[in-house]
């Protein structure tokens, strides 16, 4: 064998290499387990290091552990053959076995990262508790709607002290809100280590204890609402640590409470959802810029909305042109994602202007929500003139435009606008009625690495066949002719299984006729 391999560092690290980076939080995946196991049983040299591996994480069973135990230990009334919900019964009754006969405090003394989901078996709940070992950091519970398990999450503080993350999850509805507001409020003022909390909603003294946690890095509030802790915590010295921000569902009058005690936080991501009918609200957008105003780090900012699909609108919801100057404040964003329900409403030279002012941006999404709205932009192919201009790093654009004029490119100034950061093009349902090749040797003359064009059929559709029979409407059309134009795009990179379909090509431009509009 070769000499590095006795050096047992060297053999850990081999086996990190084996186990894959990207799983922590699951586990690793069969192909690495398989490769693990097979370490371990053929060298001793590497025995330990790849069983300590191939241990570290158990994903959703307890089955490994408890099959290395002696074949007498469970009785098990014929659990053979049974499937589902047997199963899990018998599971159950195990757990509980163990949970009475176990004589330690804690079944895995240096456990880190415990994730308990109960959606399927409300009754285990109270089992948890021979796996609360102190050294846990991260914790992920899922609580059934039942007053009694809510009760676990105080004593949480006490038999898991040094908790960094927390993710609890309960329903937040009914009676319940109360109980469960009042429970992860005890949890959390009973903590002083943690670094990322994701939570429902919390109360008044909770949100005053996490402002003075000086290693809070990390924290995303289901619903805040109840009081208002604008009003009587200190302006200054909270919430030092807070990088990242985000709230899932918030109504606007909330917002500007809820958005003041961070004003002074070295924010890098603040992500907002409102309901749909609040996207297109000024007060969000002037509650963002007006409280956080002093904010100089702010890179990530969305707003965005708590469902995706939206009932068909019965008046259209548009994103103005004078809300979005709102937030030119935040020089340094480098992604910004809005949400509209039916559109944004700007003009060629409002984005020009908008633009200027996020110099370092990379990501930028203008979204439309509704899947059928009315609304057509007012922008078209020139404002990508402006984003190559001003945008330097633009790596991925989503934005709806109207493609029925290709702008000539003038030799002279133009030449110098070659953008070869952007890679993707979202164009959701914008219109393309001018002629698919000169659309797609505009774009490619401008952005050089443009590779990538996706429309919000494509994403939104997934998996239906373009067959001709759902060939409705002109979404579809439209549809067809942007892939065309992505076919064209000399960046564009062939993927294995696709199939170059031309007869379908040339059915779209039969089939598309610019006088029917682009509505
Ligand atoms: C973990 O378990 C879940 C549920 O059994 C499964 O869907 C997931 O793929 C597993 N993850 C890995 C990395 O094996
Ligand atoms: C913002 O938060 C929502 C809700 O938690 C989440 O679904 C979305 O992925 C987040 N977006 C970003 C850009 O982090
Ligand atoms: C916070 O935003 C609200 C709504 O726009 C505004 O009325 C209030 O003055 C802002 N607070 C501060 C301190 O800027
Ligand atoms: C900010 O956005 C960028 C680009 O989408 C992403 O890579 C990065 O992880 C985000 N950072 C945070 C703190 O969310
Ligand atoms: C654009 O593509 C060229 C040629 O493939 C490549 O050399 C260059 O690094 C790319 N630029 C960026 C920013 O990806």
């Amino acid at each position: 064998m070769h000499r590095s391999l006795q050096i047992p560092d060297l053999v850990q690290l081999l086996c990190v290499e084996i186990a894959g980076d990207d799983l922590a939080r699951t586990g690793y995946g069969p192909e690495a387990s398989r490769d693990l196991a097979a370490l371990a049983r053929t060298c001793k040299t590497f025995q330990d290091s790849a069983l300590d591996k191939l241990w570290e994480h158990q994903n959703n069973t307890m089955i490994n552990i408890l099959m290395c135990m002696p074949d007498g230990i469970w009785h098990r009334p014929e659990a053979d053959g049974k499937k589902g919900l047997g199963q899990l019964h018998a599971f159950i009754q195990l757990l509980e076995t163990l949970s009475l006969c176990f004589p330690g405090d804690h079944f895995f003394p240096n456990l880190r990262y415990l994730c308990w989901v109960t959606a399927t078996a409300v009754a285990s709940l109270p089992l948890i508790r021979i796996f609360l070992s102190p050294t846990i950091t991260r914790i992920y519970i899922d609580i059934a709607p039942s007053i009694h398990h809510l009760s676990l999450l105080p004593t949480l503080a006490v038999k898991c002290p040094n908790l960094k993350e927390a993710w609890i999850a309960y329903p937040g509805a009914g009676d319940l809100t109360l109980t469960a507001v009042r429970s992860m409020s005890l949890l959390i003022v009973g903590m002083g280590t943690f670094e990322s909390l994701n939570v429902y909603d919390i109360d008044r003294a909770a949100f005053t204890h996490l402002a003075q946690l000086r290693t809070l890095r990390s924290l995303e509030i289901g619903k805040p609402e109840g009081f208002n802790p604008a009003s009587d915590i200190a302006d200054e010295g909270i919430f030092v640590g807070l990088q990242k921000l985000t709230f899932r569902s918030i109504n606007p009058d909330s917002l500007s409470h809820f958005l003041r005690p961070f004003r002074s936080s070295p924010l890098h991501s603040l992500n907002i959802s409102v309901a749909p009918n609040d996207l297109a609200n000024p007060s969000v957008y002037s509650a963002v810029a007006k409280n956080l105003s002093q904010q100089r780090t702010l890179r990530n900012l969305t707003v965005g909305s708590t469902h995706n699909v939206v009932p068909r609108a019965s008046m259209p919801e548009v994103i103005r042109d004078d809300m979005i100057p709102r937030l030119f404040c935040f020089t340094q964003l480098t992604a910004l994602c809005l949400y509209s329900r039916n559109g944004f409403d700007l003009d060629d030279s409002t984005l020009s202007e908008i633009v200027a002012s996020w110099p370092q941006i990379e990501v930028l999404e203008l979204m439309v929500v509704s899947d059928d709205h009315a609304f057509t932009p007012r922008a078209t192919l020139n404002s990508l003139l402006t984003f190559a201009y001003r945008c330097p790093h633009l790596r991925s654009l989503k934005f709806f435009f109207d493609a029925s004029i290709v702008p000539t490119l003038d030799e002279n100034t133009d030449a110098m606008i070659i953008h070869d950061a952007l890679t993707t093009l979202s164009v959701g349902q914008s219109s393309i009625s001018a002629p698919v090749a000169d659309v797609a040797s505009f774009l490619s003359a401008v952005f050089p690495n443009l590779s990538k064009l996706h429309t919000s059929y494509w994403e939104w559709k997934w998996g239906l066949e373009l067959d001709d029979n759902g060939l409705t409407g002109n979404r579809v059309i439209h549809h067809r002719r942007w892939k065309k134009a992505e076919r064209l795009l000399p960046a564009r990179e062939v993927e294995e299984d696709e199939v170059e379909d031309y007869s379908s090509e040339e059915e779209a431009d039969k089939e598309f006729s610019p006088s029917t509009g682009t509505g």
